[in-house]
């Protein structure tokens, strides 16, 4: 890994909120010298039968910036979700702070734009975000210096964001229990996702790792940090030594028995503009329905 400034000196406090409508972990990742933070995958709350949006989870991840007297640096998405809506926007305006993303986002909004008919109005640049990631890229929340790795697989954009000792997986690992996100998306790749997963696996083994999803495998009670040492001996996914070829066919059987997440609708559509709801020609908050297109 030397590629990448890891720094396990560097200790952020990480504070995580569970979305149970979701099954989301949204962080808020501190500097303990300067107060300075991140916020790391943040949820919109979406009543989809009924088209109501609202903010309960953004609101309290805003108030514990405001009670702690944090400034927001970052809002960073790992990938374009498809089973939860982005918050970037609303607290970028309560809070301030830079939206970031990988910068394979363009492959998502060009897939995906075309899914959705988008019209000449929706850029495919990727301009909706204020910084657009690529792999070993560095950024700073007060005096500690993070970095983004590409990670794809699940999606072409995912991205593992590490921070000092803290790293940030978003879908690409889940709890040992719970092995690893799908990889069937348009633009997935079962290998990829593999060998990103190594990639991580190749952080030091007293690396923290915070996951984005934790659905409790087993009625466990939900969880969400663990440790490369942890991962590598216990995945159930790829841990142990499973091969690349093993996994790949594994992968690939159970990722065709699994429905849609409920979200991916509305997900794609706000996610892609990084958390912005589409308008219709009026300018009235509008989301559609791609009959037979995903
Ligand atoms: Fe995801």
């Amino acid at each position: 890994m030397s590629e990448y400034p890891v720094d396990m000196s560097v200790v952020p406090e990480v504070s995580a909120h569970f979305d149970a409508a979701t099954n989301t972990i949204s962080y808020i990742v501190t500097d303990p010298a300067t107060r300075h933070c991140a916020i790391i995958d943040s949820v919109m709350d979406i009543d989809y039968a009924a088209g109501r949006i609202t903010y309960d989870h953004a609101d309290a991840l805003i108030a514990q910036v405001r009670e702690q007297g944090l400034t927001l640096d970052w809002i960073i998405e790992t990938h374009v979700h498809a089973d939860h809506l982005s918050a970037a926007p609303y607290i970028q305006q309560k809070l301030g702070g830079k939206i970031g993303v990988g910068a394979k986002i363009l492959v998502i909004q060009e897939t995906f734009g075309k899914i959705f008919n988008e019209g000449t109005e929706f850029q495919r640049d990727g301009s909706q975000f204020d910084a657009l990631f690529s792999d070993g890229d560095t950024y700073q929340i007060g005096e500690m210096t993070c970095f983004a790795m590409d990670t794809p697989g699940h999606t072409p954009a995912c991205m593992v964001h590490v921070i000092g000792n803290a790293t940030f997986t978003g879908d690409t690992l889940f709890m040992p229990d719970g092995g690893s996100a799908r990889a069937d998306f348009p633009g997935g790749d079962a290998g990829q996702l593999y060998d990103s997963i190594q990639r991580v696996l190749a952080l030091p083994d007293q690396m923290r790792l915070f996951m984005c999803h934790d659905y409790g495998p087993n009625g466990r009670d939900i969880q969400w940090e663990t440790s490369v040492a942890d991962e590598k001996a216990h995945n159930i996914h790829v841990g142990g030594g499973k091969t690349r070829d093993e996994f790949i066919a594994f992968r690939t059987a159970r990722d065709a028995q699994l429905t849609m997440p409920k979200l991916i609708i509305p997900s794609l559509q706000v996610n892609m503009r990084a958390g912005e709801v589409p308008t219709d020609k009026d300018g009235n908050p509008m989301l559609k329905v791609p009959v037979n297109g995903l």
